[in-house]
């Protein structure tokens, strides 16, 4: 099994260059089952992203990635379709259940099996389940399946989320733009992924309107051929703008939207770190103190419970008691014990980890349990004295594309073996 060794407190500085996001991809990857040609270009050559490809390839759409990798071709043209998603595929990445809205809408039966819990929480699948079958879907759960049919098709209707959903939002647009009439979903999830689907949707051709966190989707019957790219990585961008703000000189990020992580800067500077950006650019320098702040993760443009894990590493440098409340996932503290072993002052209080700041967190040998928190453990690597070694990283592996590269280009020690 691969580990990464990080020898911290090395000073950083240069510039990163931020990925394709993952979240963005993968939902416009799910939608090429609505269409018949699609180039998709930007997409973060990360775990979850060949599983989604493999998963396209078994339901019968022909995927080929472009020769320097850094595109997608989606060719949609066979009349064997495998209305399916398999556990083997599903059960490593639950954004496996984003096939079933556009199978059912598109060839009205899926077979999906159920994600099933994960270390960050349990994880239900009932809002979209709930909302496809306002869309006229009959859905039946057997043997660990779920059983989707729409013999007439899915027709357009109305919908209350009862609950902010990411993926249920993202299911029910699939779904709604091959459904018969108007859909109008409310409560809706507004990330920038969302948005980033949207806008792949409508150079499609499709009808889409948004205000507030209401989505309007007039059905269409047919894709247009479309070439899109997909919008940077703002949890990984973020993630980067931590590891600066820990051990960063002067680094600098380009080619990104600094509007869209607005709030994560805002928080950023709070806690007195030097940040100065224009709409696309981003310089972090050295912060001589960090100041202890009080954060709630919420849904966009709340905090996002993806970057808490990576705060909280920041939050131990903080001049006093830090908070942090988890709205979203009901058990996303597992990197609080490894950050414990590396001589953090953390404890829990129901959704609340409070931190009690300012520690010298020192190198010991951790264990990664779920992506963010995997990568929270290379953060606070990098800040601590000595040697870290990080184990099971192969949930790093699943969302960050060359991050060993991008980091020894600034300078860090840090390696695989
Ligand atoms: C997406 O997951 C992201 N994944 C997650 O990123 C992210 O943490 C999450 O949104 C929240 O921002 C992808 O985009 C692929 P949700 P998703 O449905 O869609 C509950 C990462 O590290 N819920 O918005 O699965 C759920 O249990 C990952 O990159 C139901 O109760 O998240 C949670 O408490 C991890 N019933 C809350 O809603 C449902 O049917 C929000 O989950 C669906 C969700």
């Amino acid at each position: 099994m691969q580990r990464l060794i990080i020898k911290g407190q090395n000073t950083l500085s240069g510039s990163i260059k931020v990925s394709g996001s993952k979240n963005a991809s993968l939902p416009i990857l799910a939608a090429t089952i609505l269409s018949e040609d699609a180039l998709i270009k930007n997409i973060p050559l990360v775990k979850d992203i060949f599983t989604m490809v493999e998963l396209l390839n078994f339901i019968g759409l022909r995927c080929e990635f472009s020769k320097n990798k850094k595109s997608v071709k989606v060719l949609n043209k066979n009349n064997r379709i495998n209305t399916v998603a398999p556990y083997k595929l599903v059960k490593t990445m639950r954004a496996g259940i984003l096939v079933l809205g556009p199978l059912l809408a598109k060839y009205k039966k899926a077979k999906i099996s159920l994600p099933g819990g994960c270390a960050i929480g349990t994880r239900p699948v009932d809002l979209h389940l709930m909302v496809l079958k306002k869309l006229g879907a009959k859905i039946k759960i057997n043997n660990g399946y779920i059983y989707a049919t729409a013999n007439e098709g899915l027709k357009g209707n109305k919908f209350k989320f009862p609950k902010i959903s990411v993926g249920a939002t993202e299911n029910a647009i699939l779904a709604a733009c091959f459904a018969k009439g108007t859909t109008i979903l409310s409560n809706c999830a507004i990330e920038p992924e969302i948005i980033d689907l949207i806008n792949f949707l409508k150079k499609a051709g499709n009808k889409i309107s948004i205000k507030n966190r209401v989505i309007k989707i007039i059905g269409i019957k047919k894709f247009k051929k479309i070439s899109y790219e997909v919008m940077f990585d703002r949890i990984e961008l973020g993630t980067y703008l931590i590891a600066s703000a820990l051990v960063g000189k002067k680094i600098k990020f380009s080619g990104v939207n600094t509007e869209i992580v607005s709030n994560e800067i805002k928080v950023l500077k709070n806690m007195g770190v030097k940040i100065s950006c224009d709409k696309n650019n981003i310089i972090i320098r050295k912060s001589n103190k960090i100041k202890k702040v009080n954060i709630k993760t919420a849904p966009y443009p709340g905090f996002p419970t993806d970057l808490q894990a990576q705060i909280m590493v920041l939050m131990t440098k903080g001049n006093g008691i830090s908070k942090i409340t988890e709205n979203i996932f009901e058990n996303r503290f597992m990197h609080v014990p490894e950050l414990k072993r590396m001589g953090a002052k953390i404890s829990i209080n129901n959704s609340t980890a409070i931190i009690e700041g300012p520690t010298t967190l020192s190198g010991a040998e951790v264990m990664a349990t779920d992506l963010r928190a995997s990568v929270c453990l290379v953060l606070a690597g990098l800040a601590a004295e000595n040697k870290t070694t990080i184990n099971r990283i192969y949930h790093l592996d699943r969302g960050y594309f060359d991050l060993e590269k991008k980091l020894r280009l600034c300078r860090a020690k840090i390696k695989r073996i």
